[in-house]
């Protein structure tokens, strides 16, 4: 494990543009003939993306853009664009170093399950073709819901179209012992918000099931089947699910991060490098299909070029995925959204990792990726041959993102161009505000029922796991295992946040490592109900693997949610209830409201 230690990026700011470098690179499926001239992103489009990371004091992005020459069938026009940094040491992004991309990931699931769909053989040695209506119960044994209807209702499709009725749940994912098959074992500990098939609501867990469909119908692994049917007929070397193998190959860019940002008292954070990878080996295996892919810009190039080409080669025009699969799995089945963003969009709807709608007269169909320290978009406009890639290893890169594809998408269709940085600028301003629109704690302070020494101890969700929180005090540490961990700097550090009341406000600290998560915060707010907030920070980790002290890095401290403490009756015990969308529900489902243990979205009960 090498580690370059951070030389002072207010330094590589000032060396950002020359550090940019710009690949006007030929694929290396293209003839040594073809043209080398850029005619999709031009010099205009770099010093454009080149003034945005400068402006928005971002670390790099990667951006391939392909079109197939329809005169001349098989040839295609693929060119990259890589500009700021990959790592902390001023290293160039380049089209090969690898990104995280997040929920672009989930089509390389959807399109797995499509080939399992079609695979004869398997049909045959089943006594039953496996459908896109195919019952998940029929299939997995480990399934089974909170809701007994909906266990034995819910299809392959409604999984992949987010519309089973489960909402995310994201805090109950981290690395089980008994891998995804044990994650499936406790989806009956969550609780649904909306009915089937009522509502889209995004939901990471349903594609680590479906990932979990080639180990229980082929005895092979998710990643390996993916590697074997997809990466390799497509030459997509670089491409891994392996954080180790990624990192090993020291191509994978750091993902920059925003230290100690806090919305709610003004502060816009630090930038820092994540350093390592915020998943280490190991953990990965859970978070694969709905979004654990390694790649590059060029890898991603080839994928995209076989989308376009109906599923076929793009040079050699063999047949990777079924045309029919590829279809499917972009065909509208959910809404997910209902009502156009701006009056150039159609609403959106949603297929199998795939968003669908329309830009000024052209279809688009993709998806985007959001990791702690990586945004990535992955867009095609089937009927104009067109791919857009856009790949930020920044956490607040995501509008840069979107407006150098609207920038690109504009110039290569020749449309009137768009201010979208501006319009992107305008939602971040406002996203602020909201942030920091919150109704203040009373004063005097409302007190809770029992003491706040009462509140602490064990607490288990079937689901989510166990909690212990730990009451912030420190005139009487409640006991030794609380005021050793209260007492480790990166919990000093995570207490010292610039939010002027926190020392009089009674807090709970809970250890609470999941995907992307390794602390809860609990701040008092009035009676028995405490603003949340959903704490991620690699201090453990990098002091574990060695790396020198100050390069950590703590994020999500403005996060708003809420946990109510419910006292008991007898019977029921005393508990957590978390609320305030911490399930993370869709848009368009209903919120939980009132007080006590049946409104909870997630329930913590005391063992
Ligand atoms: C690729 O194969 C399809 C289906 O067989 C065919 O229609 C198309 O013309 C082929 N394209 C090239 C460039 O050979
Ligand atoms: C199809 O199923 C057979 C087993 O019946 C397996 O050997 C093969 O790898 C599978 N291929 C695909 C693409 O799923
Ligand atoms: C599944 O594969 C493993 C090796 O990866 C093998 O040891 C095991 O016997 C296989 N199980 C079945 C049921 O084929
Ligand atoms: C934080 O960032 C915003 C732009 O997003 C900027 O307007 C503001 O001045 C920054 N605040 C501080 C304290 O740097
Ligand atoms: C960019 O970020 C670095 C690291 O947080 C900081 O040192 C520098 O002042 C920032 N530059 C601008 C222009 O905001
Ligand atoms: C805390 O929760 C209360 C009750 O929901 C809410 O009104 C208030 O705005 C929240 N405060 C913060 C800082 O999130």
């Amino acid at each position: 494990m090498t580690f370059l230690p951070s030389p002072s990026l207010l330094a590589l700011l000032a060396l950002l543009p020359l550090l940019t470098i710009v690949c006007g690179i030929q694929s290396p499926f293209l003839g040594p003939e073809s043209a080398p001239k850029r005619t999709l992103i031009t010099s205009e489009i770099d010093s454009f993306v080149n003034s945005q990371l400068l402006i928005w004091n971002s670390s790099g992005l990667s951006v391939a853009v392909l079109r197939q020459d329809t005169s001349s069938p098989g040839t295609w026009n693929i060119e990259f664009g890589s500009y700021g940094i990959a790592q902390v040491d001023g290293s160039p992004v380049t089209p090969d170093t690898l990104f995280a991309i997040a929920s672009n990931s989930k089509l390389f699931l959807a399109l797995s399950v499509g080939l399992l769909i079609k695979n004869e053989s398997l049909a045959t040695a089943r006594g039953e073709k496996l459908r896109w209506d195919t019952k998940i119960e029929s299939v997995l044994s480990e399934w089974e819901l909170m809701d007994l209807g909906m266990q034995h209702e819910v299809t392959i499709q409604d999984m992949l179209s987010h519309r089973t009725g489960l909402p995310r749940h994201d805090y109950s994912a981290f690395a089980r012992e008994g891998g995804v098959s044990e994650m499936i074992s406790t989806l009956r500990y969550l609780r649904p918000s909306a009915a089937l098939r009522e509502t889209y609501q995004y939901n990471n867990l349903m594609y680590e099931t479906l990932s979990y469909l080639p180990q229980a119908l082929l005895n092979q692994t998710f990643e390996s089947y993916v590697a074997e049917h997809l990466f390799g007929p497509l030459g997509m070397a670089s491409s891994t699910y392996s954080v180790a193998q990624a990192e090993e190959r020291g191509a994978l860019a750091h993902g920059f991060q925003w230290d100690m940002q806090d919305y709610l008292v003004g502060s816009n954070g630090t930038r820092k490098a994540t350093v390592p990878y915020f998943q280490r080996p190991g953990e990965e295996k859970i978070w694969a299909g709905a979004g654990g892919l390694l790649t590059s810009a060029q890898d991603l190039s080839m994928w995209v070029a076989m989308l376009l080409n109906k599923g076929r080669h793009p040079t050699t025009n063999e047949t990777v995925v079924p045309e029919d699969v590829v279809d499917h799995v972009a065909l509208g089945v959910s809404v997910s959204r209902g009502k156009a963003a701006y009056p150039e969009l159609s609403p959106v709807v949603y297929g199998g990792g795939q968003h669908r709608m329309s830009y000024r007269g052209h279809e688009l169909i993709e998806h985007g990726g959001d990791n702690p320290g990586f945004k990535t978009q992955v867009t095609r406009f089937p009927n104009d041959n067109l791919g857009v890639i856009v790949l930020s290893n920044d956490e607040n890169g995501e509008h840069i993102m979107e407006t150098v594809k609207w920038q690109i998408v504009d110039h290569v269709l020749g449309l009137e161009p768009i201010d979208w940085a501006q319009r992107y600028a305008d939602e971040l301003t406002k996203s602020i505000r909201d942030n920091q629109a919150v109704t203040p704690r009373p004063s005097p302070a409302v007190l809770p029922s029992v003491s706040f020494s009462a509140m602490e101890g064990t607490f288990r969700h079937g689901a989510y796991g166990v909690i212990q929180p730990c009451l912030v005090d420190s005139k009487s540490p409640s006991n030794g295992a609380c005021s050793d961990m209260l007492s480790t700097p990166v919990v000093q550090r995570i207490l010292s946040s610039p939010s002027k009341d926190d020392t009089t406000v009674p807090t709970f600290i809970v250890p609470f490592k999941r995907w992307f998560s390794t602390h809860l915060r609990f701040a008092h707010f009035a009676g028995n109900t405490f603003n949340v907030s959903v704490i991620w920070t690699n201090a453990e980790v990098r002091e574990a693997e060695g790396y020198p002290e100050g390069g950590d890095v703590v994020i999500g401290l403005d996060d708003r949610y809420e946990v109510e403490w419910v006292g008991g009756d007898g019977d029921e015990g005393d508990g957590w209830a978390f609320k305030g969308d911490f399930w993370g529900k869709g848009r368009e489902a209903r919120a939980l409201e009132s007080t006590g243990k049946d409104t909870a979205e997630v329930w913590f009960g005391r063992v």
